[in-house]
C-alpha cells in the first residue's frame, strides 16, 4: 500500500484552509493508503511561542483532526516530538543542505521579514524549517505527501534531499510526490483575498477557524470583502472575493466550480453569502458536537494505538541513513 506522510504546525487553531487544503483530502485517501499524520509541534517552536499556547494547541489540535473524521484505525497519529528520529535524521540532512536554496523559499522570505520587522532578528529555525519538514517525510520513506499549493517549494527541497542522499550514500528513498487537491489548494483570507488565509494571521476576521462560535462563523463569511459588480461567476483575478467563496462553497460540497455557479449565478451577493455560510456552518457543526464528545483520554489511546509502529518504521529508516553516512 502506498505510504503519505502529512503534519500541520502546531502554531494556533486549524482553519477552513487547513481543512479543504489537506485534512479534507487525508480523510479520503484513508481507505487507500497507509497514512501517517502527526501535530507538528517541533515546527511550531521556530518562531518563539508561549508554552502554554504550544501545549493547548497541540491536545486541540489531535482533537480537531479525529472530529473532522481522522480515523485512528486506519490513520497512524502521532505528535513528532514523541517520535525519536526527527529530530535525528533533521540533524543529518542539515549537512547536505545548502543555505542558498533556503534562503530562497517564499515562505522564509515572508517570514524573516515579519520577525525582522518585529524582533530585529531572524531565528535560525525559520531557515532550517523545510529541512525539519523533509526529516518528517523522508523518515517514514513516504510516496506521497497530502499538502495544500502553498508547500509546494518544500516539497521540492524534499524531493533534492532525497535525490542527494540516494545519489551520495548509495541509498534508495522514495522521491516524493506532493498530493494537492485540485479545488481548494489555497483558500484565500476572507476580507484580504489575495492573501492566504493563515492560523496567524493578525486579524482573526480573516479566518474562519474550524472551532469557530458558529454565529461569528457566519458573521466573518457576510462581512468578507468581494466586489461592486452584484454578480456571481469565477474570475481568480478579478474576482478573487466572490471566486474563494465559490471555491470554498465547491470544495466543501465537493462539486465543481462550474457546478457551484450554475447552483448560484442567480443570487445577489447577500444570498450568496448566505448559502457559502450555510455550508460551513453545517461543517463546523458537525466537527464541533464531535470535538465536543472527545475526552483527553480518547486523544491519548489514539495517539498510544500505532506509536510502536511509528517508532519502528522511524528507527527503520534512521538506521539506513546512519550506516549510509558511515556513522554506524
Ligand atoms: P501548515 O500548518 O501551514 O498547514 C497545514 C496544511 O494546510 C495547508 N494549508 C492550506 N491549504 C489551502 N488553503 C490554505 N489557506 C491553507 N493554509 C494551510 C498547508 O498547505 C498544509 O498542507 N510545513 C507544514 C507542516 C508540515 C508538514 C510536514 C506537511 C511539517 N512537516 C511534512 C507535510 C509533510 C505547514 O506549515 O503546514
Amino acid at each position: 500500500m502506498k505510504r503519505i506522510v502529512s503534519g500541520i504546525t502546531a502554531t494556533g487553531n486549524l482553519t477552513l484552509g487547513n481543512y479543504i487544503g489537506s485534512i479534507k483530502n487525508l480523510i479520503k485517501a484513508q481507505n487507500e493508503y497507509e497514512i501517517f499524520m502527526f501535530v507538528a509541534d517541533l515546527h511550531g517552536i521556530t518562531s518563539p511561542i508561549n508554552p502554554s499556547t504550544l501545549r493547548k494547541n497541540v491536545s486541540e489540535q489531535l482533537k480537531t483532526y479525529i472530529s473532522c473524521g481522522i480515523d485512528v484505525n486506519k490513520t497512524k497519529l502521532f505528535k513528532q516530538s514523541e517520535i525519536i528520529g526527527h529530530t535525528e535524521l533533521f540533524y543529518y540532512l542539515t549537512t547536505i543542505s545548502n543555505e542558498g536554496q533556503l534562503k530562497r523559499m517564499t515562505q522564509y522570505k515572508d517570514k524573516s521579514l515579519k520577525s525582522s520587522n518585529k524582533t530585529n532578528h531572524i531565528p535560525l529555525g525559520l531557515l532550517m524549517y523545510p529541512i525539519l519538514m523533509a526529516g518528517d517525510i523522508l523518515l517514514y520513506n513516504a510516496e506521497g505527501v497530502i499538502v495544500g499549493a502553498d508547500q509546494k517549494q518544500h516539497l521540492e527541497l524534499t524531493r533534492d534531499l532525497a535525490e542527494r542522499l540516494n545519489s551520495r550514500f548509495k541509498l534508495n528513498f522514495n522521491i516524493p510526490e506532493p498530493i494537492i487537491p485540485k479545488i481548494g489548494s489555497k483558500i484565500m483570507a476572507l476580507k484580504t483575498p489575495t492573501k492566504k488565509m493563515s492560523k496567524s494571521d493578525d486579524d482573526i476576521n480573516e479566518t474562519v477557524f474550524l472551532l469557530d462560535d458558529l454565529k461569528i462563523a457566519r458573521k466573518k463569511i457576510m462581512s468578507s470583502l468581494t466586489d461592486s459588480e452584484n454578480k456571481v461567476y469565477f474570475d481568480e483575478k478579478n474576482k478573487p472575493g466572490v471566486s474563494n467563496l465559490l471555491t470554498i462553497f465547491s470544495a466543501i460540497k465537493e462539486i465543481t466550480i462550474e457546478e457551484s455557479v450554475e447552483k448560484l449565478k442567480d443570487m445577489d451577493y447577500k444570498k450568496f453569502k448566505e448559502s457559502v455560510a450555510d455550508v460551513v456552518i453545517e461543517l463546523l457543526s458537525n466537527i464541533q458536537n464531535k470535538f465536543n464528545s472527545l475526552t483527553d483520554d480518547d486523544v491519548k489511546s489514539a495517539l498510544d494505538k500505532n506509536k510502536l509502529y511509528i517508532q519502528s518504521e522511524a528507527d527503520k529508516y534512521i538506521n539506513k541513513v546512519t550506516k549510509g553516512f558511515g556513522i554506524r
